[in-house]
């Protein structure tokens, strides 16, 4: 795995200053509970979706904006997304692989099946993954997602500890009217408010951006024996993929 940074060269630059956002932001943004008394609420798991890709960019840092060292980023909301990923006590959690996988500014996947191969976004990365360190945090450089045909705008996420896959979900944005009507949405948590509420992130302006970027936090809090183990032939993570 390639991080954003242990990046040497320069299209870097914009991988420079991303990480440099990165863990300016991370200080003031993110804070951890901590031990608390009471158990926090797992992150609802929701379906992995058919798009997992099924050959692995030839780039699978943190940065989707920028693929390798090319110069033209991705088209779309520049979004840094972020979070903690902790154990229900509140205790973050080291050396946890956090995966995304996206369409692009299209609504496209990066999936030999899925529709509009011939026009997705070549600059757009479409999946990343970090390894957390000792603070648990995670960082990803994106797009907002677009809605696509059948879908509410959404981020998948998957979280691995140990090569074993103990939390896939999806991510949703506060205020999209097309929540309520997703039939992925309404099952999710069971359909009970506060369940989906923990997974639905506001996408706001980053303070101080001239470019319109945006700034979304999603806490993940996992438990340490996987979620589902009806599926664990798939469940070891990373997987191993092609590349191309
Ligand atoms: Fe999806």
């Amino acid at each position: 795995m390639r991080l954003i940074n242990s990046v040497a060269s320069c299209s870097t630059c914009h991988r420079r200053k991303f990480l440099r956002s990165a863990l300016a932001g991370s200080a003031a943004l993110f804070t951890v509970p901590g031990a608390l008394a009471e158990a926090l609420t797992r992150t609802p798991r929701d379906a992995e979706g058919p798009f997992y890709p099924d050959n692995l960019p030839l780039d699978t840092d943190n940065d989707l904006l920028i693929v390798n060292d090319k110069i033209t980023p991705a088209v779309g909301a520049v979004s840094y997304l972020g979070g903690v990923v902790m154990d229900t006590k509140g205790q973050p959690l080291r050396n946890a692989v956090v995966e995304i996988w996206q369409v692009d500014n299209q609504g496209i996947y990066l999936h030999s099946k899925a529709n509009g191969q011939d026009k997705r976004d070549r600059n757009f990365q479409s999946y990343g993954r970090f390894l957390t360190g000792s603070n648990g945090h995670y960082h990803f450089r994106t797009i907002k997602p677009p809605a696509y045909p059948g879908r509410t705008p959404h981020i998948h996420v998957a979280v691995s500890h140990r090569n074993k896959r103990i939390l896939t979900t999806q991510m949703y944005i506060e205020g999209e009217k097309q929540n309520a009507s997703d039939f992925l949405y309404k099952r999710l948590g069971g359909g009970d408010p506060k369940l989906q509420q923990l997974v639905t992130i506001p996408f706001t302006p980053l303070k101080g951006s001239k470019a319109g970027e945006l700034t979304a936090r999603l806490d993940l809090v996992v438990g340490l024996t996987p979620q589902d183990p009806g599926k664990t032939e798939r469940d070891g993570q990373p997987r191993r993929q092609k590349r191309r």
